[in-house]
């Protein structure tokens, strides 16, 4: 996002058109690239039917910006319920009359044609709903979020390779070193001023973080590979007990999509067979997994505020900026995001991208499992709606951050928060590790 708080009205407004079509241009994407027959079936019971996906967005987008914001009449009031995320386990989807593809195009089309109806005459203040266009940044970021999602579905079916994308840039070749240190101290985490920022990320608050070393890049696949090899999978010592019950019962012995052939690791992306590359950074690995592997290395997971802190924190000016490299938008030169590739660059790429402590690729490429479970900041708002974060809040969800190669750039930030069962697989997640200085390195 640019900045907002400095766009008049109409450029405000303007911005919204612009980030609305994009991403519903994103979202036909995943959904053309496929027949009908696809887009009703379930690929996984973990994931929707895409079809679901696409009319849910529809659905949200008419209850917040047609009926609340512009006030307007209902368009489909009998297809709330089917819609509503909190009434219908992912695996019950299919089972339900669902709108069709052709229906729930047409759906989501009209909903759309309101809202750039609705949007040229309504006012953008007076009510916290709509400052700074903040309803219609929610939408954005929604429809954004569910395109990862069916992004993931994508990732999960069966078949030829319907989604197709550029590698990559290259890491430069240079010699980074495997840790950065960040000294102790306080920072700011979180944000009262990003105007887009969703009520989990507020307010921002004073943080003390302890001196801490974090890997300069996430852990790469070739590492995660000799985890496996020193039988790392096999090894309790190395697991926490829920974690270990977990690998038990889910027989894991590599990341998800992994196989081994000729004494070689392979893996399925996106319908492509593929030897698996040792330089990017591993993906599909649950916050189990990662924990395990950080055991191994002599390390741990790092909290969510050295997470932020590496981050965000500007030891010259000691503020918190928007993304490590400051506080402009991500363009492709700076991160991995938005689709554009369909995997992680290699560890060390996006020189650009690098934070004042000098980690790379904090954002993009791979979702980063930290340590903390999903809590409110302090002075914690639900807003809009209780079922946005609060619901979510305890020790059932590990907080991911920095966004995949398959997030938005309007879905990802320095402050942005994501959150999910310790048990996920699905997802582009990967981790980095931290550690606590030695009291000789202090
Ligand atoms: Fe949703």
């Amino acid at each position: 996002m640019k900045d907002l708080q400095e766009l008049g009205t109409e450029d405000l407004r303007e911005h919204v058109a612009t980030e609305l079509a994009r991403t519903r241009r994103r979202s036909a994407q995943l959904t053309d690239a496929v027949d009908d027959a696809d887009l009703v079936k379930q690929h996984s019971p973990l994931m929707s039917p895409l079809v679901w996906d696409l009319a849910h967005v529809g659905s949200q987008e008419e209850l917040w910006l047609v009926r609340d914001v512009g006030g307007r009449e209902a368009i489909r009031p009998d297809i709330d319920d089917l819609y509503d995320a909190f009434q219908h386990r992912r695996a019950d989807r299919p089972e339900l009359p669902l709108l069709g593809p052709r229906e729930a195009r047409e759906y989501i089309g009209t909903v759309r044609e309101k809202v750039f109806d609705l949007l040229d005459d309504t006012p953008l203040e007076g009510r916290a709903l709509v400052e700074r266009a903040f309803a219609f940044g929610m939408i954005v970021q929604h429809e954004q979020q569910h395109d990862e999602t069916m992004l993931a579905t994508h990732q999960l079916r069966d078949g030829p390779p319907a989604l197709h994308a550029e590698p990559p840039p290259a890491a430069p070749d240079e010699a980074l070193p495997a840790e950065v240190f960040v000294p102790g101290g306080p920072f700011t985490m979180g944000t009262s001023t990003e105007a887009w920022a969703l009520d989990n990320e507020r307010p921002a608050h004073e943080v003390h973080v302890e001196a801490f070393y974090l890997d300069t890049t996430p852990v790469t696949n070739a590492e995660f590979a000799r985890f496996i090899d020193a039988g790392g999978y096999r090894d309790p010592q190395w697991w926490s007990e829920t974690g270990l019950r977990y690998r038990t019962k889910a027989s894991l012995e590599a990341p998800r999509f992994w196989f081994r052939d000729g004494g070689r690791w392979w893996r399925r992306r996106f319908g492509e067979i593929e030897e698996v590359p040792g330089d990017e950074p591993v993906v599909h690995v649950s916050f189990h997994e990662a924990e395990a592997y950080a055991a191994w290395a002599g390390k741990r997971l790092p909290t969510e505020a050295e997470w932020e802190k590496a981050a965000r924190h500007d030891p010259a000016t000691g503020r918190s900026r928007r993304y490590p490299w400051g506080d402009d938008d991500p363009d492709e030169t700076r991160a991995n995001l938005g689709q554009r590739h369909l995997r992680p660059a290699p560890a060390g790429a996006y020189p650009l991208g690098e934070a004042p402590c000098g980690a790379r690729q904090l954002i993009g490429d791979v979702w980063e499992w930290t340590a903390s479970d999903f809590l409110p900041y302090p002075g914690f708002v639900a807003f809009p709606y209780r079922e946005y974060s609060e619901v979510f809040f305890g020790s059932d969800h590990k907080v991911l951050r920095g966004g995949s190669f398959g997030t938005d750039r309007a879905a990802c930030r320095g402050t942005f928060r994501n959150w999910d069962f310790p048990i996920r697989r699905q997802i582009f997640a990967g981790f980095r590790c931290a550690r606590t200085p030695l009291p000789d390195e202090r």
